[in-house]
């Protein structure tokens, strides 16, 4: 049993999964379509060992009892994968605020996937790998790829993983990530896609999901970044709409994620190609291409709600790195 440690990109939704057909192993009700981001990154270190009398989990520095027992149970799908009962050291850190909306849990859990599994020397395919990051969190199923990457719609846990659509070097997309607030989201996701089905136009949102994700897949495919970002913020704005009509309305944006989304459309009407999105948080994912990544961030960094600017582009697939945290 070696110590291994994984650096993972997060990875920003373009196509959100939202609501659940099985709670326990995270079927989604839809597929879905990301881009994963370098620059948002996790790094993890998993070492099993003897001598240890329980799991022994630090992320950022802190211990806590909650995901302490959500990484337990994580690690106890890949130690029966490896017949073992061994307990595990883990430490993670991220790049970025985790619990704001920038999809900590994603690159999170494909991380302890991926440095559990090394740890274990177990042989498992990137599939394989993606299934078991899945069940730890849902959009770590995606982050287990790298790129552009759907998570195909299945209806079995042996169905519902996530392939790369176009691997990194594709098409050079920038994030710029507006941070408008560090402390913790409000709306656990958890809740929220529970809470999905209560709202009167989830169905209608199902019913055109495939058109959506045959428009977006095209758009990769064709690199038109304009289809790409405004599919992409229409997608963001119907999101949040199941969320503001869910029977207990769940509002995630604060004034400053407000104040960003103006200033984007404003960007635009003098010419500067940018897109937003947002995930159940507050903070704001800028879609950008190169030659503008500067000027979007200079601007937005200058509103007055902002508190940080940070900047992504299209990242790889997880990759073991020597840097052990400990
Ligand atoms: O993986 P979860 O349960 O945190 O769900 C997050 C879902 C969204 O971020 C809102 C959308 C997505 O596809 O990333």
């Amino acid at each position: 049993m070696k110590k291994a440690t994984i650096k993972t990109a997060s990875d920003i939704a373009l196509i959100k999964y939202w609501g659940k057909k099985d709670e326990e192993l995270r079927l989604p009700e839809n597929g879905s379509i990301s881009i994963k981001l370098d620059g948002l990154d996790t790094i993890t270190t998993v070492e099993f060992d003897e001598s240890l009398s329980a799991d022994d989990v630090t992320i950022e520095g802190e211990s806590n009892n909650e995901e302490t027992a959500r990484v337990s149970k994580h690690l106890d799908r890949v130690r029966k994968l490896a017949g073992t009962k061994v307990f595990a050291k883990v430490v993670s850190k991220n790049t970025f605020p985790k619990g704001t909306g920038l999809s900590s849990s994603g690159s999170g859990f494909a991380a302890l996937t991926f440095a559990a599994a090394a740890s274990l020397e177990l042989d498992l395919s990137e599939r394989e790998l993606s299934i078991l990051s899945r069940q730890g969190s849902g959009t770590a199923c995606r982050c287990a790829c790298g790129g552009f990457v759907e998570w195909l719609d299945g209806d079995t846990s042996e169905t519902s993983y996530s392939v790369s659509l176009q691997n990194v070097d594709y098409w050079d997309i920038r994030d710029v990530v507006v941070v408008v607030d560090e402390g913790k989201k409000k709306i656990s996701s958890t809740e929220g896609h529970e809470a999905a089905r209560t709202s009167p136009f989830y169905q209608a949102r199902l019913d055109g999901i495939q058109k959506k994700i045959g428009q977006m897949k095209q758009a990769i495919e064709q690199k038109d970044f304009m289809t790409l970002g405004s599919l992409a913020e229409k997608e963001a704005l119907e999101f949040h709409t199941i969320l503001l009509t869910s029977e207990v309305p769940l509002i995630a944006w604060y004034p400053g994620t407000v104040e960003v989304m103006q200033a984007v459309m404003s960007l635009r009407e003098v010419g500067v190609p940018c897109y937003f999105t947002i995930n159940t948080g507050f903070n704001v994912h800028v879609l950008t291409l190169p030659e503008y990544e500067k000027v979007v961030a200079e601007e937005l960094g200058k509103l007055s709600l902002v508190k940080k600017i940070l900047l992504a582009k299209v990242g790889p697939k997880p990759q073991g790195i020597d840097q052990h945290l400990f």
